[in-house]
């Protein structure tokens, strides 16, 4: 589907809703996997709103993307209690292992890093989850492992 129709289909069914920029984002998103810069612009001329308003949502809400995720997703938790146990350091160290910033996908394609705030897991930090699998007391091992594994 094109950027174009994309855009067209979810202004067109959410445009007339209260607070309608959320659910044409999201709807956007649904239907091309992510949000490319030239979504903005059309969805903020349809709304009157300025395009850096809609990347300001867009950037604001962890849900959305601009570029598209990679096979896996890692998520690291940033929050306090996983702080408290190193989660600085594996923040580091996962950076470095993929050798991508928050957000961004390896070369490959093969995995997206992404910080979160808290996964529930803190009695067992520094937390991750790989896709949707927990993965507790993160250090390098598990970390060189996760690569392993998404790689293979
Ligand atoms: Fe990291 Fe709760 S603070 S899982």
């Amino acid at each position: 589907q094109s950027i174009t129709d994309a855009c067209s289909a979810a202004l067109a069914a959410h445009a007339d809703a209260e607070g309608p920029l959320l659910p044409i984002l999201h709807e956007v998103q649904a239907r091309l996997g992510c949000l490319p810069n030239a979504v903005f612009p059309i969805v903020a001329e349809a709304l009157n709103i300025s395009a850096a308003e809609v990347h300001g949502v867009a950037s604001f809400y962890p849900d959305f993307h601009t570029a598209p995720a990679g096979q896996h997703r890692l998520k690291i938790c940033r929050a306090e209690a996983c702080q408290a146990v190193g989660g600085r350091a594996i923040e580091t160290m996962a950076q470095e292992i993929f050798g991508v910033a928050w957000h961004g996908t390896t070369d490959d394609g093969a995995l997206t890093l992404e910080p979160v705030y808290c996964l529930g897991l803190c009695a067992c930090g520094p937390a991750a989850m790989l896709d949707n699998t927990p993965v507790g007391r993160v250090d390098a091992a598990a970390l060189q492992q996760i690569k392993a594994q998404v790689q293979s």
